[in-house]
């Protein structure tokens, strides 16, 4: 009886739906004060916000370097972390600073920023429309956030830090908005002067697993059932969804293994590098919010296995998003600028099949560098245990080798 009402409650709370916001109550937004956490653990952060083409105001946080790195007399260049799926700049900041990478960077004297996709719990505003009642506001994928909002964020960063390029590091689909917008703004290559792909979505040629399976082959009904109840954004932050989340999962109860396993057979199964005591920690900063279209985005890209921009099967909708009927596939002879691939065999969302079809697309692939750890998942790059021996030094290595030359 109390797992079922688990399900339920869980599955009604992925989806914003009035009941959950009534009885439930409001959205998380600052409840939680990001420069506070930042700042207890000795390091100052900053906010900035940026109005990108489409009238979308994103936010970014920003920690200054703790020592000042030069190179030729000038400052190194800036970092820039972008999160993945349902991500947030802050779940970056969890585990202090001999675990997490804006930390580490920072102390190697880079300044580093972290972007908010539009749509999540801090970039989750817009000029003229209001999340809240419009659904216009949430009609966006991968593309508009590749096309509009990722060339805003750099050309900001570039002018507050006076550089002309920075590095560039996105986990996930982070890393694809890249691809997109150098595939379509060729202009922007030069402005990367290091593009790290921490498990960079793009070609999905791996067969799905069978939980995968389990969820696409549930998901257009989902969606389906979701859309007709006018619900256009999906996995918000919630105050009382991360509570129940903490409450279930803490140690000692019996639903740890059950959020685990549920979990682990989603990103791929990595028990040891998964520290469960901070489940519900996580749980409070993830997930952050994206629009239903990001997921049918996403569902198309894992189920066609072509990185094309998504089909609203719609063509006036695709008119009006891309002046084409059909949507475009991105060209990625375009980008130029240089990429690391980083992947592990361990992921279950991106594979070394995946990787090495990019691979060959890319004309400017620097290094295709598998993590040393067989295991290692998807939410490993940001949460794993070892992150800082097994990834984080190596990441910080290619920068140095990068300036040096
Ligand atoms: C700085 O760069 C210039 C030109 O790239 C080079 O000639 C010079 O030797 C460099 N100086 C140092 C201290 O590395
Ligand atoms: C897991 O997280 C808890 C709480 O922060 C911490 O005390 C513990 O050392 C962590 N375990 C490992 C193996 O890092
Ligand atoms: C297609 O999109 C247009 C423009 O957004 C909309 O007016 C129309 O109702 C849509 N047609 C269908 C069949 O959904
Ligand atoms: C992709 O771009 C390259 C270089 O810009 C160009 O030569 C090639 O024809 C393009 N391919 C397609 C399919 O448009």
């Amino acid at each position: 009886m109390r797992c079922l009402c688990f399900v339920l409650i869980l599955f009604r709370g992925c989806f914003g739906m009035g009941l959950w916001e009534t009885i439930f109550g409001p959205a998380l937004g600052d409840g939680i004060s990001i420069q506070n956490m930042v700042m207890n653990f000795g390091y100052k952060l900053t906010e900035h916000e940026v109005i990108s083409e489409t009238g979308n105001i994103l936010v970014l946080h920003k920690i200054r370097s703790k020592r000042r790195n030069f190179r030729n007399g000038s400052h190194t260049p800036a970092v820039l972390i972008q999160h993945g799926l349902l991500g947030a700049s802050d779940n970056w900041f969890l585990r202090g600073p001999e675990k997490d990478l804006p930390f580490l960077l920072s102390d190697a004297g880079y300044d580093v920023w972290l972007s908010n996709m539009r749509g999540n719990v801090y970039s989750r505003r817009h000029i003229t429309l209001n999340p809240d009642s419009s659904s216009s506001y949430w009609n966006f994928g991968l593309h508009e956030i590749g096309y509009y909002d990722l060339p805003a964020i750099i050309d900001y960063i570039l002018d507050k830090s006076e550089q002309e390029s920075l590095f560039y590091m996105g986990h996930s689909i982070g890393s694809t908005i890249a691809l997109i917008l150098c595939s379509l703004r060729p202009e922007y290559n030069k402005k990367i002067l290091l593009h790290l792909a921490l498990a960079p979505i793009a070609f999905v040629t791996h067969k799905p697993k069978m939980f995968h399976k389990m969820v696409f082959s549930v998901f257009p009904f989902v969606e389906q059932s979701v859309q007709s109840r006018n619900i256009h954004e999906v996995f918000p932050r919630r105050k009382y969804f991360s509570r129940l989340i903490e409450y279930l999962c803490q140690d000692g109860t019996y639903f740890q293994k059950l959020c685990l396993m549920f979990i682990l057979n989603f990103v791929g199964v990595d028990y040891d590098q998964f520290n469960a005591t901070l489940i519900p920690n996580f749980a409070k900063y993830y997930p952050a919010g994206t629009s239903l279209c990001m997921a049918s985005n996403l569902y198309q890209l894992f189920t066609t296995g072509i990185f094309t921009a998504m089909d609203f099967q719609n063509k006036s909708e695709n008119l009006l998003h891309y002046r084409t009927e059909i949507p475009p596939s991105y060209n990625l002879s375009n980008v130029v600028h240089p990429v690391t691939l980083h992947y592990s065999d361990g992921d279950y969302l991106v594979t070394k099949d995946d990787i090495d079809m990019l691979a060959e697309k890319l004309p400017n692939v620097k290094d295709k560098l598998k993590i040393p750890y067989p295991s290692f998942n998807h939410l490993d790059f940001m949460w794993a245990i070892n992150s800082k021996k097994l990834l984080y030094d190596q990441l910080l290595l290619l920068l140095n080798k990068y300036l040096e030359n």
